[in-house]
């Protein structure tokens, strides 16, 4: 909304002295669109012939270019960051000048686009106009323009300023910038941390390495809440706030909140602000370890969601959309769905329909997009979550941007969003002593994205291509395709494929993927995301480069020529089914329990096992998903599979087993304390 964009707009001229150092200098391409060649080619010169008297540190460079070839420039020019259109002198010139707004925005989120209209079509004095748009057009082309310009005004200082502080406000990083003066101030700290800017570590000659290597800014920068002029992340009213509102605007949310303790926690916040206390929620089986962390501490009655495993690759991918909709109907008392999109592998729901659906039913929905907060920056990704509607967004902005581990965000576009108590939730499960230099990262990741975002998603596909060929072209190597990856009872729901997660198949390698990995970094320095017994998936990010890529497309050529023959790798066994549940997770695992042996003498473990209820979430990985939660009753199946698991010749991790003197053991509720009433929630 207009009114958003230029909420703190600052005219004044930006220092740029602190933000380029070592860059490349900066280039700004702003395109005047109109079917006036003589208009375009008049005001063309006149702006830069003042961008040329003027300060000009963004290097905002003015060019004409035809309607036609507006979106072509779009799509294929990086460096452009503003469009000024001519919206002409009659109604249909309004209209056009509107559609092309509208299509801009759909490819790029984050251009600046400038109408340039009769000032009396526009909305000044529109009432006397015959054929002057209605009052609401009139509203949406303010919503959809970040400024008007009247056509016969030719005031050229003015329209050059205002492109420039546009841009210089989404270029701004208000606590990056603070933070970095206040190093600069070099006050005396009489202040936590102990360290007081390395100065506890630097002259020592026991711990003095470790200062070297970190380097002086990793201490400098690590300050106390008792530094005012950093605002405070708990309760922001300066340079974090105005940090939080340009990502809110960047990431198209209503609120944007920063958190330095991961999106583990962000679905902690928001789990707790719509069920805090209870309630029915319905998630996903294969959702983050947090959703069923939260579903304990806040007493939840959760509705599993069942995901598909395609049986081929062993990847567990989204719930079925029918699933989904069912548990809506069934559970009409739900408040609460969550939903992974993309998941680990890359795949995305049709998010649209199916929040439409829950917020027909009334229940709202959180989007835990921990691996796509890219996706708002380049068309081939989109439609984000927020813009199909989601209430609650969760973003590891360090898993696929430039923000340091930890840095996370959640995004808000709740109508009923109550500030308040979310303010109070976030503060509890946050750190009072948060690290400035995490919320310095969001902020300047926030930066990188809203100004050159779309460019720098533009070279990662680019370099995807060219990956996927050269994997293709080894003849041993398969990049598998979306259609590979989605399993078939998925077929009819539209998912789509993150390119920028690859996963190639290695079958034909002769390899599993444990070895493929343990083979990449052995002898070729390279460090993949994950595997599975038939795959190996890596990460295209925006710190990608041509020579990572060509050293990995080097190994695995070199790799395929030594492929090996060999009959069989075994397949991961299938997830057992999952169960239901005796009571409430949160009864589970804050009851009187004890610990039961999981494999001595096979038979009499499982005999004591079956039937009880589990007190914690155990979760194998791979693949990450829970074979058991707090509450849920223990089966035959569940045992034998954590006994072949823990049998079988590669040592799986099960997060949640108890070891004593090596001993495997799970915790049960104890039998007197199992309390049998009608079974909770099935599960899907
Ligand atoms: C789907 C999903 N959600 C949430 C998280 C937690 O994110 P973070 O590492 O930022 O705490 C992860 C981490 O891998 C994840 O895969």
């Amino acid at each position: 909304m207009l009114m958003d964009k230029t909420m703190g707009l600052e005219l004044k001229m930006p220092d740029l002295g602190n933000l380029s150092e070592s860059a490349q200098p900066l280039e700004c391409r702003v395109a005047l669109i109109s079917a006036d060649r003589q208009l375009a080619g008049d005001w063309v010169n006149a702006l830069n012939a003042t961008a040329a008297q003027h300060e000009n540190p963004f290097g905002l460079r003015f060019e004409a270019v035809t309607p036609a070839g507006a979106e072509r420039l779009v799509r294929e020019e990086g460096k452009l960051q503003a469009l000024i259109v001519d919206g002409g002198s009659d109604v249909q010139g309004l209209q056009a000048a509107d559609d092309l707004a509208d299509k801009v925005h759909g490819l790029r989120s984050q251009i600046n686009i400038f109408l340039v209209a009769h000032g009396a079509l526009a909305g000044a004095g529109a009432e006397s106009q015959a054929d002057s748009p209605s009052p609401q057009s009139l509203a949406n082309l303010r919503q959809r323009f970040d400024e008007l310009f009247d056509r016969r005004e030719g005031n050229f200082n003015h329209m050059f300023r205002l492109v420039q502080a546009f841009i210089a406000r989404r270029a701004s990083t208000p606590f990056a910038d603070t933070l970095k003066e206040y190093v600069f101030s070099a006050r005396d700290a009489w202040h936590t941390p102990g360290h007081s800017g390395g100065d506890s570590l630097r002259n020592s000659p026991w711990v003095g390495d470790f200062y070297r290597f970190m380097g002086e800014h990793v201490f400098n920068t690590d300050l106390s809440v008792s530094v005012q002029v950093l605002d405070s992340l708990l309760e922001p009213h300066s340079v974090i706030q105005e940090a939080q509102d340009l990502a809110a605007q960047a990431f198209g949310a209503r609120h944007t909140f920063f958190l330095t303790n991961g999106t583990s926690t962000a679905n902690k916040v928001v789990i707790q602000q719509i069920l805090g206390g209870g309630g029915k929620i319905i998630v996903d089986q294969a959702c983050h370890k947090s959703v069923h962390h939260a579903i304990v501490m806040n007493r939840c009655e959760p509705v599993y969601l069942k995901s598909v495993l395609h049986p081929e690759f062993g990847i567990y991918g989204p719930v079925k959309r029918a699933d989904i909709e069912a548990a809506l109907d069934e559970h009409g008392d739900a408040r609460l769905l969550v939903i992974t999109s993309c998941t680990y592998d890359g795949l995305r729901y049709d998010l649209k329909p199916i929040i439409d659906y829950a917020h027909e039913r009334g229940v709202k929905v959180l989007v835990d997009e921990a691996w796509y907060a890219h996706g708002y920056f380049h068309p081939a990704l989109r439609p984000t979550a927020l813009e199909c509607g989601a209430d609650y967004v969760t973003q590891s902005t360090h898993k696929m941007l430039s923000a340091f581990s930890q840095a996370s965000m959640i995004h808000v576009q709740d109508p009923d969003f109550d500030d308040h108590r979310f303010r109070e939730n976030l503060n509890m499960h946050a750190s009072t002593s948060p690290q400035y230099a995490m919320i310095a990262s969001l902020d300047v990741a926030r930066k990188q994205m809203a100004m050159e975002g779309y460019g720098r998603l533009e070279q990662c596909l680019q370099m995807v291509e060219t990956l996927r060929r050269a994997v293709d072209e080894t003849g041993v190597f398969r990049a598998l395709t979306r259609e590979d990856l989605i399993a078939e009872p998925l077929a009819g729901d539209n998912i789509r494929l993150d390119p920028t997660k690859v996963t190639i198949d290695i079958s034909a390698s002769g390899y599993s993927g444990k070895e493929m990995q343990i083979k990449l970094f052995d002898q070729y320095g390279i460090q993949v995301e994950k595997t599975t017994y038939n795959t190996v998936t890596v990460l295209v990010t925006l710190g990608s480069t041509e020579s990572k890529l060509l050293r990995l497309i080097h190994a695995l050529k070199q790799l395929a020529r030594n492929a090996r023959k060999r009959a069989h790798i075994a397949s991961p066994r299938r997830l057992p089914e999952f169960t239901h549940f005796n009571c409430l997770p949160a009864d589970a695992y804050f009851a009187d329990t004890e610990e039961l042996p999981l494999m001595d003498n096979g038979a009499e473990a499982t005999k004591n096992l079956v039937g009880r209820t589990s007190a914690d979430e155990i979760v194998p990985y791979p693949p990450g998903i829970p074979v058991l939660v707090p509450g849920q009753e223990i089966s035959a199946p569940i045992v034998q599979y954590l006994q072949q698991l823990l049998q079988g010749q590669n040592a799986t991790e099960i997060h949640g087993m108890i070891f004593r003197s090596d001993e495997p053991l799970l915790r049960v509720v104890r039998e007197e304390g199992k309390k049998k009433p009608g079974k909770k929630s099935a599960a899907k």
